[in-house]
């Protein structure tokens, strides 16, 4: 009697469609014969490339066939009087010694929603290399076939335009009248963010627009930036191929002038970038090239490529927080983190814990979230390496790909469930700036950027409110809402910053708590830290990124008058309403261990999302790449 499985399958690579029909073949044989086999095992030892084999238990007079993209057939089955016996299958790869029945069976891979999205073209979780063949190269003068000239000005410059100034006659004779002409129309005054465009006709170019700049002795940090993003967002809407983008009064000392041009760059690139990864009508836009005017001589290739790579993490950090959460899985994360490495194998390198690893390391509040759903739970962690490294920090990202808020669901209006794909907002930028610090590649420092990422759902084996986490710290939580689950999963990954990362400064970024937003509204984010010097880091680096973050108050007292404090465990998840951002942040840090190891947190709740500008905003890779690159100086 053949009671063996047979499988006419090749040798199985966990990422290949075999290897997903290995486990739905699994699956399948775990429904009609009772096995007790985990398949996420499976896959995961196959990718791994070891050489293993699988034990199936076959129940008596079951005949099974199973014909897809692979045949199962178990046909000749157990004699009665045997109630069960074992078979081995002797698959190519599949699970080995050390598979190990007692681990409860999960499904590791939905095939619906997740593999038909990720099944379709274009519908990847983030690109490396987002603005396809859009170009940005230096110019000294307006090139012919140009059609359209965006310069800033600032309030002064506004101020004294004529209509035959030296500066814009100098660009093209004409253009002083037009623009003087312009300006009075459109009462431009040369405030920061305000800007006029207008089509004119005898010049060599088609259109003309103006970016203000706000008061000369205090230009924003960003200034630069949006004025590469105002030109560019501007020619793509007047269909133009090409731009000229420059400063109205050019002469700066060149080192100040390359730091413009790098901030010009990097906003060109944002401006036009579209994410039309799931439109199924999507056409490139007509833009083709932007010129960055530039005093003669001076060659800006290397501030654009680095403005460049600036721009990339941004626009990988959108895209990573704008897909779905059927295509941004902890799986997807994981897979992004990989190709960071893989494209800069020289620094960079990475380590994805699967979730036996993390049992192994006691992440019980982290796994707590993961519980309940069938997608892996995925821990990041991404190395850079700079050179001569003195200094060794951490980026650790919240990474919930979806939040439906578990038993504690969110529910009811203003609970904003349909939103919770932006959940791993903090993951986004952790791997937005891991890109910018590879490409960019800032000395003497070592980085780590780790995500413990999962999905907060709901199942009959999800945590329940009341249950009692252990942490890998040994700390343990009640967890009396569900729904905070975000600093269950950024314990153990503090934990892992401090301990196994080795590093002496860690900054969290996440979407914690809505609190944040009640506190500081849509547009700022907030700053969690005891440690002065800290806050002033972060401070210098969110000024130069030009981003909007406020230091709060780490208020001790919180942790019991707010309720934290637990009849039975060492603590709850979970305090009062009010100060909810700030019991947050007094709760992460009891997993940071050691005084001298400064920590941070970043709250990014609100800005992380901005549905006036289109969704996802990028927030926060920038300043996390300013920080991580400021520690090597
Ligand atoms: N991801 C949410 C925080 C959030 C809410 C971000 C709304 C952006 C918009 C987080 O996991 C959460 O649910 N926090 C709870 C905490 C509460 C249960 C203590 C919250 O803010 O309501
Ligand atoms: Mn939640
Ligand atoms: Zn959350």
């Amino acid at each position: 009697m053949d009671n063996r499985i047979e499988t006419n399958l090749e040798p199985v690579d966990a990422r290949s469609s075999i290897a997903r029909a290995h486990t739905r073949m699994l699956r399948f044989a775990s429904r009609v014969t009772a096995v007790a086999l985990n398949a996420s095992v499976l896959t995961t030892r196959a990718a791994h490339g070891a050489p293993v084999t699988a034990r199936v238990l076959v129940l008596p007079s079951t005949t099974a066939t199973f014909n897809r993209d692979f045949t199962f057939s178990s046909t000749a089955m157990m004699p009665p009087s045997a109630p069960r016996a074992s078979v081995s299958v002797p698959f190519a790869r599949a699970i080995g010694p050390r598979a190990r029945p007692s681990i409860r069976h999960r499904t590791p891979v939905r095939s619906s929603t997740r593999t038909f999205a990720a099944s379709g073209g274009d519908y990847v979780p983030g690109q490396l290399q987002p603005f396809g063949d859009l170009s940005v190269v230096g110019a000294e003068a307006i090139p012919d076939g140009c059609q359209m000239l965006v310069l800033s000005v600032c309030e002064a410059d506004a101020e004294k335009l004529s209509a035959d100034d030296k500066v814009l006659e100098g660009y093209a004779p004409g253009l002083a009248a037009v623009v003087k002409d312009m300006c009075d129309e459109q009462e431009f005054k040369g405030a920061a963010g305000s800007s006029v465009f207008t089509r004119v006709a005898g010049l060599p170019f088609k259109h003309v627009g103006l970016v203000g700049l706000g008061k000369a002795d205090a230009i924003a940090g960003d200034a630069w930036m949006s004025l590469g993003k105002e030109a560019t967002a501007a020619a793509a809407k007047s269909k133009c191929t090409s731009v000229a983008v420059g400063k109205y009064w050019m002469g700066d000392e060149e080192a100040a002038f390359r730091g413009k041009a790098e901030g010009i760059a990097a906003g060109a690139f944002l401006g036009s970038f579209e994410d039309s990864r799931f439109k199924s009508d999507a056409k490139p836009g007509p833009l083709k090239t932007v010129h960055v005017l530039t005093q003669p001589g001076v060659d800006v290739a290397s501030e654009i490529a680095a403005g460049k790579a600036k721009a990339s993490g941004v626009a990988l950090t959108k895209q990573l927080v704008a897909a779905p959460p059927n295509v941004v899985t902890p799986s997807a994360l994981a897979r992004i983190a990989n190709e960071i490495a893989a494209q800069f194998p020289d620094t960079c390198s990475v380590k994805i814990l699967e979730k036996e690893e993390c049992e192994a390391m006691g992440m019980g509040s982290y796994l707590g979230v993961a519980e309940a759903s069938d997608e892996p739970p995925k821990f990041i962690h991404l190395t850079y390496k700079g050179e001569g490294a003195k200094k060794t920090v951490a980026v650790v990202g919240k990474g919930l790909t979806f939040d439906s808020g578990g038993y504690n669901i969110k529910a009811g209006a203003g609970s904003m469930i349909e939103m919770m794909k932006f959940d791993m907002g903090g993951a986004g930028a952790t791997l937005g700036a891991a890109r910018i610090i590879a490409e960019t590649a800032p000395a003497g420092v070592e980085a780590h950027f780790i995500v413990a990422s999962c999905e907060n759902m709901i199942g009959s084996r999800g945590l329940r409110p009341g249950d009692i986490l252990t942490a890998s710290n040994g700390k343990t939580i009640e967890v009396n809402n569900t729904d905070a689950e975000g600093r269950l999963t950024l314990a153990d990954a503090l934990v892992y910053a401090e301990k196994t990362a080795g590093a002496t400064s860690i900054v969290d970024v996440a979407t914690l708590t809505g609190a944040c937003i009640v506190g500081l509204g849509p547009e700022v984010a907030g700053v969690f830290t005891p440690d002065d010097d800290l806050a002033a880091e972060l401070e210098a680096s969110a000024k130069e990124a030009g981003e909007l973050f406020w230091r709060m108050p780490m208020q001790e007292t919180y942790w019991k008058s707010c309720g934290m404090t637990s009849e039975y465990a060492d603590m709850k998840n979970t305090g009062s309403r009010g100060g909810g951002a700030i019991t947050a942040a007094l709760f992460l840090k009891r997993f940071i261990e050691k005084d001298t190891t400064k920590w941070g947190h970043l709250d990014i709740a609100g800005p992380v999302w901005d549905d006036k500008k289109g969704g996802a905003t990028g927030f926060a890779a920038q300043t996390l790449a300013a920080w991580v690159a400021s520690q090597g100086k």
